[in-house]
């Protein structure tokens, strides 16, 4: 029977084509992009695709194709049986490139594909995927224009999908997007930032803009305060060379951290399109209270985590981590108090915070309403918070203060919950399946924008810029504790805590 309540599911088949993936033997392609692809084929969401891994490596299609199938056995949800597996596998190519930017590479990688174009017989539609270290972007994008590989048509389309991080401050993230936009059109990049990919993420605009009963409290008029918590056990697991240059404000604050608050604070768009939405995102970020030199100490905490004990097992401290300087002031940890200047949100703090060895891994939105304005019941009664749960345990609950039962008017806080996982009984799809078939359809809606880009730059460069300057150590705390003491105290100046999730 149809439900009457479902809306029109808006996914459809993608068209065919072929998936050129740069970066190819890396990490990513093994664990997310492989497994994703397999996935969707499995569930019969892809239409034809040929994918041709590009890398420096000297490998053939046979032992390109053997690795790729350990990681889809290890990280795919549904099982790999030998007939689906030759199927997938027959469409799956290597090309090794003499490097990402050699240019003579590029006229054979054209005849490659055509090559395998006639092969499986498809259309010349493509989509080429840069995971690659980030200082092969620009290069890559400009030898593919040279050799004619992504013009700027519908018919057949070329797009080009490009992994994080996306610069490394402002200046970076606009030279970067200088140079991409020189050879391709704005319609035809894809900034992957995997959180919009998550069930959860998407959730949040469903859960604004199609109910009619949140959005009149959705502002400063209701809401005290807001708090987004992006937590984790790991630490940094053999990226320290990475991370050590980058720190937790770059790694998951600009990018993941900053989406869900946008996605929190923007206004309703006027339609569910890639730039409808995408520009009110914008202007979230555009309206941010700049953090200076002047209130850096009060508006942000540093962190790094020390020697401690997380899920019962004793680790290092973040510096004796391999490829991290042992005097490294990096931040592990970060808290922030935002301000959001407009209409909407004016006065309302936003409370971020994000770090490695926290005690449990948790992703979570909980925005507090203000109490009612007159106390009948006596003391403070607990306060109205929606909890949006992004994982683990996907879901929604919203606390509410509640008679105890029995004489007399004693007032506790009860949840009203919603799970994913009861309600629909299916486990949510990997963040990479939705983005790789929405930018296989054309769909741009879920990736950012140029602009969007910037404006998280703008307002975060300055606060490496002050740190640098103000020479701003990270305080330490054990691995396995939710961050340095001042953490709490930025809540507590406006008597406010944190909520543990
Ligand atoms: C990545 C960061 O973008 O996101 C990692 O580089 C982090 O450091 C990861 O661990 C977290 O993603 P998820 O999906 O596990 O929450």
């Amino acid at each position: 029977m149809t439900n009457v309540f479902r809306s029109e599911p808006v996914a459809s088949t993608p068209p065919a084509a072929t998936l050129v993936i740069f970066g190819a033997s890396g990490d990513l392609t093994r664990r997310k992009l492989v497994p994703a692809l397999w996935d969707l084929s499995t569930g019969g969401h892809l239409g034809a695709l040929a994918i041709v891994g590009c890398a420096r490596s000297d490998i053939s299609d046979q032992s390109f194709r053997a690795s790729l199938r350990e990681g889809v056995e290890a990280h795919a949800r549904s099982a790999v049986d030998e007939e689906s597996w030759a199927r997938f596998a027959s469409r799956i190519h290597y090309f090794q490139l003499g490097g990402y930017d050699d240019a003579e590479s590029y006229p054979r990688l054209r005849e490659r594909l055509e090559a395998v174009r006639s092969e499986h017989n498809l259309p010349a539609h493509r989509l080429f995927y840069l995971s690659t270290p980030p200082s092969a972007f620009a290069p890559i994008a400009a030898r593919l224009d040279a050799a004619g590989l992504t013009p700027p048509s519908e018919e057949p389309f070329a797009r080009v999908v490009v992994e994080k991080p996306f610069g490394t401050d402002l200046a970076s993230a606009r030279d970067l997007n200088v140079k991409l936009q020189q050879v391709l059109e704005e319609r035809q990049i894809y900034r992957i930032d995997h959180y919009l990919g998550k069930e959860t993420v998407q959730n949040l605009l469903v859960f604004r803009f199609a109910n009619g009963l949140f959005e009149p409290l959705w502002n400063g008029r209701y809401v005290d305060h807001v708090q987004i918590t992006g937590a984790e056990t790991l630490g940094v697991e053999g990226r320290g060379g990475y991370f050590d240059h980058s720190g937790i404000l770059r790694d998951m604050v600009q990018n993941h951290l900053f989406q869900i608050l946008a996605l929190v604070g923007m206004e309703p768009p006027s339609n569910f399109g890639a730039d409808a939405v995408r520009s009110e995102k914008t202007k979230v970020l555009d309206a941010l209270r700049p953090v200076t030199a002047e209130n850096i100490r009060e508006r942000v905490v540093r962190g790094q985590y020390a020697a401690g004990s997380v899920l019962g097992t004793d680790v290092p401290g973040y510096v004796e981590e391999d490829g991290v300087d042992p005097s490294s002031v990096t931040e592990t940890f970060v808290a922030l108090e935002l301000f959001i200047d407009n209409w909407r949100w004016s006065g309302v703090p936003f409370y971020l915070r994000s770090g490695k060895r926290m005690p449990k891994k948790v992703t979570e939105i909980a925005v507090f309403f203000k109490p009612a304005p007159h106390r009948l019941f006596g003391g403070p009664p607990p306060p109205n918070a929606l909890r949006i749960r992004i994982q683990p345990d996907e879901g929604i609950s919203l606390q509410l203060g509640s008679k105890v039962p029995g004489q007399g008017i004693e007032v506790a806080p009860v949840n009203m919950e919603f799970r994913y996982a009861s309600s629909f009984g299916v486990p949510a799809a990997e963040a990479y399946e939705r983005l790789l078939l929405d930018a296989l359809s054309g769909d741009g809606t879920l990736f950012t924008r140029g602009d969007e880009v910037e404006a998280s730059w703008r307002f975060i460069t300055p606060i490496h810029e002050a740190w640098r300057e103000l020479r701003v150590p990270s305080e330490l705390y054990p691995a396995g504790d939710w961050g340095p003491d001042a953490s709490q105290s930025l809540l507590a100046r406006g008597g406010r805590r944190w909520r543990q999730p």
